[in-house]
């Protein structure tokens, strides 16, 4: 019998299906109505899951799967999944380390651009008819530059330094925050959040959110300023979202760029509605190039643990 692999998220790429499917039973855990039920009644035989990096797994669900090999995340962020506890079970949990770098990158920068060049408010004026009846310049408001904008990275791991190679290539000077100083980037190191969004015209949060939730604060967005960005690919809940809303509806920062938010797929109405808010849902990574190359490893993961290996982007054993 092969052995069988509980989806917890949909994978996007064909072929990588067709060989999980080829090798293994492959359940589609997501489009099961009764969860609980299902993972009562078949949980003992999955070994192999794959997941998202948002979605993870839960401790629960963990512990109803208890001849589980490995736990594949397709993402880099493994806040969603209680590390220690797989770590005590000698369970595997993998990751798509430098597969989306590049790709989150790109958003970033686009996401800034987007936000202070206010691309998608421009957009909808053309789309719905308003150039022809307002055709004067004045009828939209002008924009912030974005070339030479002070760039605060929050989080100078892999994504914060490929946002920082693209923005220093417009000219931006570019600081950043992070648990220390690193002494490889020509970068300047500000150690308290505060005093980096003081000094800085557009935040980019790319940080792990394991133990950083609502770090982007009333106070941080204040320090930020009315002519300032705020720019969020890494996680959503490292922002305190009322404290966001009620800054963007008083012009106390000048707008934000968000592909994640706190409770995914809720948006709050304050960030829906504003014009100064652009937003995407939750697809940094999501191109052909990253996610082919996400989902081929999150199948190398799974065939290295059924095989008796050590997967090579564990992150637990
Ligand atoms: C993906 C992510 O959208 O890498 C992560 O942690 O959140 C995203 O890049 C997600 O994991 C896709 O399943």
């Amino acid at each position: 019998m092969k052995p069988q692999v509980l989806q917890l998220n949909p994978i996007l790429i064909p072929a990588i299906n067709d060989q999980l499917a080829s090798l293994y039973t492959v359940h589609k855990l997501f489009e099961v109505d009764d969860k609980d039920a299902w993972l009562r009644e078949h949980g003992a035989s999955i070994s192999a899951v794959t997941t998202g990096g948002h979605t993870g797994i839960s401790r629960a669900m963990l512990e109803q799967l208890p001849n589980l090999k490995v736990v594949a995340v397709n993402g880099v962020g493994t806040d969603a999944v209680d590390l220690a506890y797989c770590r005590a079970r000698a369970l595997p949990v993998t990751a798509t380390l430098g597969a989306l770098t590049e790709d989150v990158a790109d958003l970033a920068i686009g996401l800034l651009i987007a936000a202070c060049r206010n691309l998608c408010a421009g957009d909808r004026f053309v789309r719905e008819g308003l150039w022809e009846k307002f055709p004067q310049p004045s009828a939209i408001p002008l924009a912030r530059r974005f070339s030479g904008m002070r760039v605060g990275i929050v989080g100078l791991g892999r994504v914060g330094r490929a946002v920082a190679v693209r923005a220093a290539a417009f000219g931006c000077p570019i600081s950043y925050t992070d648990l220390r100083a690193m002494d490889d980037v020509p970068y300047h190191f500000v150690p308290n959040l505060v005093d980096l969004a003081r000094e800085s015209d557009a935040l980019v949060l790319c940080a792990a959110a394991d133990k950083a939730e609502g770090i982007v604060n009333a106070a941080v967005l204040d320090a930020l300023g009315p002519r300032g960005f705020l720019v969020n690919v890494a996680r959503g809940r490292l922002v305190n979202e009322a404290d966001l809303s009620d800054a963007l509806t008083a012009g106390r920062i000048a707008g934000a760029g968000l592909d994640v938010f706190v409770d995914e797929p809720r948006v709050p109405l304050a960030l829906r509605q504003s014009d100064q808010v652009t937003l995407q849902a939750h697809r940094a990574s999501a191109t052909w190039e990253t996610r082919t190359a996400m989902a081929q490893m999150v199948l190398d993961s799974v065939n290295q643990a059924l095989a008796g290996e050590r997967p090579a982007m564990s992150l637990t054993t």
